[in-house]
């Protein structure tokens, strides 16, 4: 396989439109819940990324008919040639969302087996909450050599979660939707996600009500019919675009955005001295002098979310004075500060908190990507800093964000791919 990196010359302002794709996590639980549906759908917006294609191949392997045009972004799915519930390890480990396949099989054919999910390593992630809702919705759980077997007949029930899970509430949320009766989820997750896929689901024929909210209530459906399904802009792509925009001093207009969604992060920009300016499906980002360090703390939505901590903390490494940044989702989520020493970053991190001193310069380095965000922070480290900095394993940053070397290139970015002898 050949290896690339990505070759930056950072000190270049970004300047002028860009545009949102669709949001990732939204269309990787869009994309399995539509196995719960007895007829073709059609998915809309989806975002070109190496997880949608993987998904693509799981749906295949199942032996679904997908008629699949990434160019414009488009996914028909038609789930009735499903021959098989089995979902492989070679499979499931390429990716976190391979869990939805389970909740989705689980709903549709009362069984599923798949293999335990893989995707980015920042840190402990466990799926007992999906398995509990499973269970409480009359599953049968086994766990052998790397295969979680869940095989039942759905009841409607209650599902209290012990934490809030964004992954769990959804993928319970797709087993129940063709469960017998009633069911509620309590200490639901409210991600924006969460409600893009309740109104999926809905415009199948499902009656889920309270998405968005910390109780969903859910009335199970024998049938669920056919949708042709627009998914949600990237809340995240957005953020990291604002970001980017704001790191650079430059003066950027991102179109095709939901300004709501981005309330914790334009908060803490304008708090940092950035203007952020919102209109419609519109936000600018601007800055005329350098920004000021801040406390943040990463929480559920409506939080500032864990996803944007990493690009947000390159950031400030180039902040005027002290910031504190506590990462109260993932474990380990703080591996590009690390990398970004290198670059000149001057970092500490004991447990949960990176303490960082925002210096005047940082200088170009190589560095390596290890998870999605970790590599689109180092991206911007790469931006803001003086000469050339080489980012290596660019492909994790392909896994979730469409074309970001072209939209940043396009911006004035001076970036490259380049193939590694
Ligand atoms: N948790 C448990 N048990 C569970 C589920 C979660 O202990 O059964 C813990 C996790 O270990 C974590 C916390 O609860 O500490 C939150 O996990 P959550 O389930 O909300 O996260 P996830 O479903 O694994 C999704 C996104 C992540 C995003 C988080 C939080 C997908 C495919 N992944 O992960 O996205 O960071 O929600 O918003 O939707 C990314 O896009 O880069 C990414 C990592």
């Amino acid at each position: 396989m050949d290896c690339y990196r990505l070759s930056l010359r950072g000190e270049v302002p970004l300047h002028g439109e860009t545009y949102v794709s669709g949001g990732k996590n939204t269309s990787l639980a869009v994309i399995p819940a539509v196995l719960l549906s007895d007829e073709p759908c059609t998915i809309e917006n989806l975002p070109d990324i190496e997880d949608v294609h993987v998904l693509y191949r799981i749906l295949l392997r199942i032996g679904a008919k997908v008629d699949y045009t990434p160019e414009e972004k488009k996914m028909v799915i038609d789930p009735r040639t499903v021959h098989t519930t089995v979902v492989p390890f070679a499979f499931s480990q390429q990716m976190r969302a391979s869990y939805y396949m389970m909740g989705a099989l689980f709903g549709r054919y009362g069984e599923a087996e798949v293999g335990y999910p893989g995707g980015c390593d920042i840190g402990s992630r466990p799926i007992d909450q999906h398995i509990k809702g499973f269970s409480l919705l009359g599953g049968e759980i086994t766990d052998e050599n790397g295969m979680i077997k869940v095989k039942g007949s759905l009841f409607g029930t209650v599902v209290n979660f012990d934490m809030i899970t964004v992954g769990g509430t959804i993928n319970v949320m797709l087993a129940a939707s063709r469960a017998q009766g009633n069911t509620i989820l309590m200490n639901a997750a409210k991600e924006p996600h969460v409600v893009d896929v309740a109104n999926l689901l809905n415009s199948m024929g499902a009656s889920i009500r309270g998405a968005g909210t910390d109780t969903i209530r859910i009335r199970g459906a024998s049938h669920l019919h056919g949708t042709t399904y627009t998914v949600i802009p990237d809340q995240i792509e957005t953020g990291t675009l604002m970001i980017a925009a704001a790191a650079t001093r430059g003066d950027v207009l991102i179109r095709g955005c939901i300004p709501t969604h981005m309330e914790a992060l334009t908060a803490k920009l304008l708090e940092m001295g950035v203007f952020v300016n919102n209109q419609d499906d519109m936000i600018r980002v601007r800055i005329n002098k350098g920004h000021r360090a801040i406390k943040l703390s990463t929480q559920e939505y409506p939080g500032f979310p864990t996803d944007l901590q990493q690009p947000m903390s390159a950031m400030l490494t180039r902040a005027g004075g002290h910031s504190e940044v506590i990462e109260n989702i993932f474990d380990s989520r703080f591996k590009h500060l690390d990398e970004m020493r290198r670059m000149g970053a001057k970092v500490t991190i004991s447990g949960k908190t990176a303490y960082i001193e925002g210096v005047p310069e940082l200088r170009g380095a190589p560095v390596t990507a290890t998870d999605l965000r970790g590599g689109a922070a180092l991206v911007i480290a790469g931006l803001m800093a003086k000469g050339i900095t080489e980012v290596y394993s660019p492909e994790f940053i392909d896994r979730g964000y469409e074309h970001l070397e072209r939209k940043l290139a396009a911006l004035g970015a001076d970036m490259r791919r380049e193939k590694v002898e």
